[in-house]
């Protein structure tokens, strides 16, 4: 039967956990002198070795010949709790196990002695998941320990343990191990399982993982299941990561100022069922290397990555400013804030990208000239359809298939919408709601009201930005998924009353003047 690597390597002594002496050699001199506290408590982020330890402690404590600290594994009793046959070493999950009852029952329990070990030992997992009767239940059993009892509680979410069952415990924080070190395991690990690996293969794991040696283990595992050398490659594969050049790429295009070919590297990831989320993450990431590189003067030390991955983030780094840099990653962070919200992932990728990629682009003539012509357009068809100025967007070139055409309603149509309206009673909340996607929605739409009307949310406001804005897709999207959010229901958007048509006329003859008066030819006219 196939065992994962993560059970298979589990460390069976102190000695072969990695990257935690502060918990280890601490646990190993008091096993030595036998000085052991009644209950221990283990925290730290997942797969660092908390439930590793809490076995190993449990039988070092009762083996019958302890070498230096380490259970001797051989003995009767060490055999006995590894194969679960000696019960006086109880795991007990408290995700599962939270209730008052549980804990009384392991209360009534700890009284006897143990029945075949020295001590028996209690290893409660999750603590922090224990209801309030629960630990007040462990407490009463913390204040006054049975001699014969030891508690190893462990938790990811320290904090929220009270304070109480705290200051009873002796604490070891577990860290994340370093990349370095977890990369060194898995060499080890893959000679073991006669498999090949390449070390930036190995770093990159350690990468991918956090400082989690579990993950690590089945990412390992999986890259195994398809090769038996692993690589760099294979492991992006089994991750689902981009390929590194394209992440790099992407920032050529914004480096370039170059929209149109960043968007199509995000098409080409998109079609190969690349997570939008994910490669916002990934973008992060390649920007924060550079931001490190920088800032430090050593940061291959804090960067994981090999040589030549190195080198080409150097040279792009080179070429950004660091203020560049840091707002970039602020922005993708809030896109991707955003994604996990439920806008649309891809559309707030392209939309973020083509944002970075016009940063800063003001000052260049190619970017004028790109603004220019994209007014002429706009320009040209409001002279030709003016209601369109009310209704589809005026500032995306025509030719974008995202953007709904959307024409104005008839009076006819609209009297009739307005007739069957009614005030839609849910409005602030979903105004409310909207304040935490997007700040400037947010603002345009403060005072707005709303009626609803068959299936469509009609939406009034004194504030002409309020229509700016729901010109653009993206904020329509957003707008409805606060509605659907807040209703449940999915509806369409539009305007309870509309300016009339003189002052749009008037409207836009002023911005033609003004154009024509700026040496913009307008086209149309
Ligand atoms: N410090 C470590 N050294 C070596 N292997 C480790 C370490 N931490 C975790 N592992 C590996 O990950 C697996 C899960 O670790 P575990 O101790 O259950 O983590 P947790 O901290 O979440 O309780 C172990 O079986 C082992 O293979
Ligand atoms: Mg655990
Ligand atoms: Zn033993």
């Amino acid at each position: 039967m196939y065992r994962v690597l993560y059970r298979k390597y589990r460390p069976r002594v102190f000695a072969d956990v990695i990257g935690q002496p502060q918990v280890t050699d601490t646990l190993r001199s008091e096993i030595r002198s036998g000085r052991l506290a009644h209950a221990y408590l283990f925290t730290g982020s997942r797969g660092t070795g908390k439930t590793t330890c809490s076995k190993i402690l449990s039988k070092a404590v009762n083996c019958l010949s302890p070498r230096d600290g380490d259970p001797c594994g051989e003995c009767e009793i060490c055999r006995g709790i590894d194969d679960g046959s000696i019960m006086d070493v109880v795991e007990i999950d408290a995700a599962s196990n939270n209730g008052v009852d549980d804990i009384r029952m392991l209360r009534e329990e700890a009284d006897f002695t143990p029945a075949n070990a020295k001590y028996r030992v209690y290893i409660i997992d999750e603590v922090h998941m224990l209801s309030i009767g629960a630990f007040n239940a462990l407490l009463k059993t913390l204040e006054e320990p049975p001699a014969h009892v030891i508690f190893i509680l462990a938790t990811t979410e320290v904090h929220k343990l009270p304070a109480t069952i705290m200051s009873r415990c002796q604490r070891f924080d577990f860290h994340r191990i370093s990349p370095q070190d977890i990369a060194a395991r898995l060499e080890y690990v893959c000679e073991q399982e006669n498999c090949t690996i390449d070390h930036e293969a190995a770093l990159l794991i350690a990468g991918i993982a956090d400082g989690a040696m579990r993950d690590s283990l089945s990412l390992l595992d999986q890259a195994m299941g398809q090769d038996q050398h692993i690589t760099d490659e294979l492991v992006r594969r089994t991750a689902g990561l981009a390929d590194k050049s394209s992440i790099i790429s992407i920032c050529e295009c914004i480096l370039d100022k170059d929209p149109a070919g960043a968007i199509d590297l995000i098409d080409e990831l998109h079609r190969s069922s690349k997570d939008m989320a994910r490669l916002c993450e990934e973008l992060v990431e390649h920007l924060r290397a550079m931001m490190l590189i920088k800032t430090m003067k050593q940061p291959d030390g804090v960067l994981v990555m090999s040589e030549d991955e190195l080198r080409r983030t150097s040279g792009q780094a080179s070429r950004m400013e660091l203020s560049f840099i840091i707002s970039s990653i602020d922005k993708l962070q809030g896109a991707y804030d955003r994604m996990l919200h439920g806008v649309n992932r891809r559309i707030e990728m392209e939309m973020t990208v083509v944002h970075l990629c016009s940063e800063g682009k003001s000052s260049d003539i190619q970017a004028l000239t790109q603004k220019v012509e994209m007014l002429e357009g706009v320009l040209s068809r409001l002279v030709s359809d003016p209601s369109s100025l009310t209704a589809a967007s005026s500032m995306k070139p025509a030719s974008n298939p995202t953007l709904p055409k959307q024409k104005k309603p008839s009076t006819e149509e609209m009297d009739k919408l307005r007739e069957n309206a009614v005030p839609m009673e849910q409005w602030p909340e979903i105004i409310e709601e909207i304040a935490k996607s997007s700040k400037a929605l947010y603002t345009g739409f403060e005072g707005s009201r709303a009626y609803i009307s068959g299936k469509f949310v009609l939406v009034d406001s004194d504030k002409d930005i309020c229509f700016e804005l729901l010109r653009k897709q993206q904020n329509r999207e957003k707008m409805k998924a606060a509605i659907m959010k807040v209703t449940g229901r999915s509806y369409s958007l539009g305007r309870y009353s509309y300016p009339d048509e003189k002052k749009t006329d008037d409207a836009l003859s002023q911005l033609a003047n003004d154009l024509k008066a700026a040496g913009i030819p307008v086209s149309g006219q």
